[in-house]
């Protein structure tokens, strides 16, 4: 079955984050049908009816998942890769990061993207358009001190998105990076809820504050709404001038 309803049909990965989460509420008040999708059904269950669990790292589940997606809105037209996690503390500099943390950071960063996006290109590819949005992070331009997972999958998922870019701009399908700066939500709230901590971040950001989820939510919005026609391949960086200096 397919639905009547002919607004764009915009998929979330990591959905139940502060970026997801906000991205969806925006999506939805811009009138898509927005598709929420995390690793436990019921993080997402209240932001769309129309929600599924999706860890994106396995190739089965996304397939699964993207299918049902596909038989239930009939066709999506923007993906919004954003699940991501950091690394646990121990994920430091290159020679002390345990090897299966660089694996599980480079598995959500990098390995999720990839597959989430080739579930969905067939359909793309029929259609004839489509848009891939990929969150990856100012860490992607910039090597962030002594955080080595990160950094390589950030950089490798902006680097990804404009393989896209290359391969299926052709095809009418176009895909685009967004880089945050430090956005406060739960990744980055332990290190926010210290006052020095927090001091030092902001003493970094030309504007003098860190990025509210809502901040970032506004530029998914802006691509998924079709306005930046002529993106392709950009990495667009929202951090308040953080990475200027
Ligand atoms: N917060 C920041 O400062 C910041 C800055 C730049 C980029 N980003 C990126 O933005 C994206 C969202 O981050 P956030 O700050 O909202 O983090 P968050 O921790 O609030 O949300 C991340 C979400 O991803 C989900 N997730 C983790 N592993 C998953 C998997 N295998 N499959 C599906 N979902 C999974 C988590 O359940 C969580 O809901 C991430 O890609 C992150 O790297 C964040």
């Amino acid at each position: 079955m397919t639905s009547e309803d002919q607004s764009p049909v915009v998929v979330v990965t990591g959905a139940a984050g502060g970026i997801g989460s906000a991205s969806v509420r925006r999506l939805i008040s811009e009138g898509m049908q927005v598709v929420a999708t995390d690793l436990d059904v019921e993080s997402v269950r209240s932001l769309s009816p129309h929600h599924f669990a999706l860890d994106v790292t396995d190739p089965d589940d996304v397939q699964d998942v993207m299918g049902r997606i596909l038989n239930r809105l009939g066709h999506v037209d923007v993906l919004v890769n954003n699940a991501g996690i950091t690394g646990s503390q121990q994920a430091t500099s290159a020679g002390e990061t345990p090897i299966d943390e660089f694996d599980r950071v480079i598995a959500v960063n990098v390995r999720g993207p990839f597959l989430c996006t080739r579930s969905l290109l067939p359909s793309m590819i029929a259609a004839g358009s489509g848009q891939i949005i990929t969150i990856a992070s100012v860490a992607g331009l910039i090597a962030f001190p002594g955080r080595c997972a990160y950094t390589t999958s950030k950089g490798a998922a902006l680097m990804f998105a404009r393989s896209v870019a290359v391969d299926y701009g052709p095809l009418g399908i176009r895909s685009n990076a967004i880089c945050p700066g430090m956005v406060e939500t739960p990744m980055t709230q332990w290190r926010l809820d210290q006052p020095e901590l927090r001091a030092k971040v902001e003493a970094m950001v030309p504007i003098g504050r860190v990025a509210q989820p809502e901040d970032v939510a506004d530029t998914v919005a802006l691509l998924a709404s079709g306005r930046m026609a002529y993106a392709n391949g950009s990495a667009i960086v929202i951090d308040g001038g953080w990475s200027s200096w």
